[in-house]
């Protein structure tokens, strides 16, 4: 058995522990990141693309923002449309935020990022570790155990960071009495995909239609990502490249799928759609953040950027009880993150609502339109989306 020490273990090294991790790093707080899987298969999981301001300011806090300030698009607005008569509106959300912008950078890129600035610098990792098992986490003395490369190691550490996404070991770790989850599964889901194709309009396209939900998105000038609502039923094995562009075009006005670039996919997926936040956030010395305390559909955008945010919180509890010797923050962290956490899950349920085929009543339809209509008609509406897409403070 191999014994290590350090100030925070932190497990998975999704957006969230590689934040996490750097920003300790660059403050001398000695952390150790633990993965179950290898760097590429973390690289090849194609996830979020769209960044908010605040996401934006954490990753130049962390000084790892070259590239994305470098390759990013800057997004001021995104369109909507509804209706048989494909009624449109853009929501000029810069305007309406007094300036906040969102950054087109996919999150494959910014892991890729965070990897290079991790792998080039001091920090401690271990990746395609086995058996990952936070222990003692209610004690002074938190302990995470694993095997990597056929041999056992403990790394005794101050605090635990659980990083670890929907699926993993920390938040499974917690005592059920001491953990309160809730959960909506959407009786639907995304099938996305990916190519090397212009993207179709310079903003992001949300439509409601009556055959279900479709977003026209991108990752650079030259790569776009779109998804349709699909059937649970859907396997992804039955579409084609080819049978996504002409459901894609088919829903589509005539006048935007004329201008569809079609071309091989790079990749397609269908992802399910889930409501999901745990509380609290703290256990003892264990604390859980981005996707393993919480899951958002992702219409609106807001995983990737609560993963960030949740970061930054605890980053900043840390550096508080490390450089001033005061826990208040961390204290605290569980309340403050679930507060900001509860709104990015209000709207991501909302935006998912007023946008996709609910279910096969004629009235609900109806009632979406109209929803939107006055949105798109009424400044406090388009206000109300504007603020909640590019962040709440
Ligand atoms: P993750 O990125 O899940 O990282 C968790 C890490 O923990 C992984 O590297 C994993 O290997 C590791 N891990 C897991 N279990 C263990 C274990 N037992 N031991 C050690 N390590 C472990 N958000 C959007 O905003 N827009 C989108 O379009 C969008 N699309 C998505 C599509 C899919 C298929 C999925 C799954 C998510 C999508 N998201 C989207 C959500 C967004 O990608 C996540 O919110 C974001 O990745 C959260 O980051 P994270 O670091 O908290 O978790
Ligand atoms: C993506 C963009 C969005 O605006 C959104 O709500 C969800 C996903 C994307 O580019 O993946």
């Amino acid at each position: 058995m191999k014994k290590l020490q350090t100030q925070v273990v932190i497990i998975g090294s999704g957006p969230a522990g590689l934040i996490l991790g750097q920003l300790l790093q660059n403050q001398g707080i000695d952390n150790i990141v633990i993965d179950n899987n290898s760097q590429a298969y973390i690289l090849g999981r194609i996830r979020a693309g769209v960044l908010e301001q605040s996401a934006v300011d954490i990753i130049r806090e962390a000084g790892v923002s070259e590239r994305m300030d470098r390759e990013g698009l800057i997004h001021n607005g995104f369109t909507i449309i509804w209706g048989n008569d494909h009624q449109r509106h853009s929501i000029p959300f810069t305007e309406l935020t007094d300036g906040k912008i969102m950054m087109v950078y996919g999150q494959t890129e910014l892991t890729k990022d965070f990897l290079d600035a991790r792998n080039n610098g001091e920090a401690r990792s271990f990746y395609e570790a086995e058996d990952v098992n936070p222990i003692n986490f209610y004690s002074e003395s938190p302990t995470v155990t694993f095997t990597h490369q056929g041999e056992q190691y403990e790394v005794s550490c101050d605090y635990i960071a659980g990083c670890d996404g929907y699926h993993g070991v920390s938040r499974k770790s917690v005592p059920p009495e001491e953990i309160t989850e809730y959960e909506h599964a959407y009786p639907f889901g995304w099938l996305g995909l990916l190519a090397d194709v212009p993207p179709v309009s310079n903003e992001v396209v949300y439509q409601h239609h009556e055959d279900g939900f479709v977003l026209c998105s991108m990752r650079s000038e030259t790569r776009s990502r779109y998804y349709l609502q699909v059937s649970l039923d859907e396997k992804v094995e039955d579409w084609s490249a080819d049978r996504f562009w002409t459901e894609l075009k088919r829903r589509l006005p005539d006048d935007i799928a004329d201008k569809v670039t079609a071309g091989p996919a790079i990749e397609m997926s269908i992802a399910p759609l889930r409501s999901f936040v745990c509380e609290p956030l703290r256990f003892g010395n264990m604390f859980l953040v981005g996707d393993a305390a919480h899951i958002v559909p992702p219409t609106g955008a807001k995983g990737l950027n609560l993963a960030a945010s949740d970061a930054k919180e605890l980053f900043d509890a840390l550096m508080l009880r490390y450089k001033e010797n005061d826990p208040s923050a961390l204290e605290l962290y569980s309340v403050k993150a679930l507060d900001r956490i509860w709104k990015a899950e209000r709207f991501a349920w909302s935006m998912t609502k007023l946008f996709h085929r609910l279910d096969d009543n004629p009235i609900t339809q109806k009632m979406q339109l109209s929803e939107i209509s006055y949105l798109a008609s009424s400044k406090a509406g388009q206000t109300t989306i504007a603020e909640n897409f590019v962040g709440l403070d």
